[in-house]
């Protein structure tokens, strides 16, 4: 781990630590961009790296790289127990009960589609229903439509309302006897709005209906204990908490993942196979047919160990300071106008200004060193909500301070008078 990191850690956590060291540990945070500073607030696409998780990527391909679970040689047995480290790693980070719950998977959008095809699909028929919100990713849209494509099931959507948040009176309106699941993002990538989740999954354990929450854009900001939560699945990224890409999880109770059929096929997922018979391997392998991405699981728990240094109370309070500060500045921007105003915010701030197409800020701002998302960010749905094609979105990680909040806002002015 980075010695910025560990002296933190070694403070206790006691007081707030000093986030502006932080950035040393960040070597891309470090360097200019057309001329300038790096001005990094696109965290909600994906998070910087520290050096600490780098090397534990180059460190496992530079001495242990090796397949795991198959070789009785030194490499690989190093290998496997970097890679179930890891597991056990993210077990304690999100609080399940044992790593049998962790099933590594790509990221958030194939563990989604693994609980979609794997649990729901066997499960449902034409008059079911599937509850989703206005609030949703694509990848926590698509591979529930194509469920219902496949099943003849119904999705449902609890609309938003002004201020980008769900109407819990629709939440509650179209959970019914006939949902048989549902599926809402913990915090929304578009918005930022953090959805009041703890009463949604209420609701849906009353009626006895499993629930799963994309955690993609809530773990980089907050501490997350699915246990406390009692929700069925979590699905998470690791390149959105500061990991590598190409790797993320599921979480899902033993029991529900247990009586579920796996998701793919091939190595490792297997117990014994004959031509007449095939026995599928225990959990969480039952789920992870294949040579997995070891690297990216080991860079993933060294993204851990370095939040873990920090402390996510640190982060989430660091982080509101930083995005009150934010959206006090954007409302003295005239003709500056935030979409979404949801009353509980993680991350991310969304707005678009009068004259000027989002696509023509991000450009501009780009040539000042800052660099911010423009588009639909993946979630259509929300753009049709607020009748709009894209809006611009700055996304903050706790590496941010006050000086990047003050580029943007220079930057913006820049932008207005391009066009003024
Ligand atoms: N889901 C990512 C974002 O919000 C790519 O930008």
């Amino acid at each position: 781990m980075s010695s910025t990191a560990t002296e933190i850690a070694a403070s206790e956590h006691s007081e707030a630590p000093d986030f502006g060291r932080l950035r040393a540990d960040f070597p891309t945070l470090n360097q200019r961009v057309n001329g300038h500073p790096l001005c990094y607030l696109d965290n909600a696409a994906t998070t910087q790296k520290p050096e600490s998780v780098i090397s534990a990527v180059a460190n496992y391909y530079r001495k242990n790289n090796a397949n795991v679970h198959r070789g009785v040689h030194t490499l690989s047995e190093r290998a496997t127990a970097d890679y179930e480290g890891a597991r056990e790693k993210l077990r304690q980070f999100i609080g399940a009960e044992s790593t049998r719950e962790i099933v590594f998977t790509r990221g958030t959008t194939e563990a989604i589609n693994l609980v979609a095809q794997a649990y729901l699909r066997p499960l449902v028929s034409s008059g079911d229903e599937v509850l989703i919100t206005g609030l949703e990713h694509h990848s926590n849209i698509v591979p529930w439509q194509m469920v219902c494509e496949q099943t003849g099931a119904s999705l449902k959507v609890a609309a938003l309302d002004e201020n980008g948040e769900v109407r819990l009176d629709e939440f509650h309106r179209l959970l019914s006897d006939k949902t048989r699941f549902v599926a809402v993002s913990h915090v929304s990538n578009a918005l930022g709005t953090v959805n009041p989740v703890g009463e949604m999954i209420e609701a849906a354990k009353t009626r006895g209906v499993p629930i799963l929450l994309d955690g993609a854009q809530a773990l980089p900001h907050m501490h997350v204990d699915v246990r406390d939560l009692d929700c069925d699945f979590y699905a998470l990224s690791s390149h959105k908490m500061f990991g590598p890409t190409g790797i993320g999880a599921l979480y899902g109770k033993a029991s529900l993942l247990e009586a579920m059929p796996p998701y793919q096929g091939g190595g490792d997922m297997i117990s014994m196979v004959s031509f007449e018979e095939t026995r599928y391997n225990d959990l969480p392998y039952k789920f992870e047919a294949g040579t997995p991405n070891i690297a990216g699981a080991i860079g993933l728990g060294a993204a851990i160990d370095y939040l873990n240094a920090i402390g996510m109370t640190q982060i989430l309070n660091h982080e509101k300071a930083m995005v009150a500060a934010a959206l006090d500045g954007l409302s003295t921007i005239p003709g500056l106008r935030l979409i979404g105003r949801p009353r509980e915010r993680a991350g991310a701030i969304s707005f678009v200004i009068d004259g000027i197409h989002p696509h023509d800020i991000g450009t501009i701002v780009d040539a000042d060193g800052v660099a911010i998302r423009t588009g639909h960010h993946c979630a259509m749905p929300v753009m049709q909500h607020f009748g709009l094609p894209a809006t611009a979105r700055a996304s903050f990680a706790f590496y941010n301070n006050e000086a990047d909040i003050e580029r943007l806002l220079r930057a913006l002015e820049h932008c207005r008078n391009v066009f003024a």
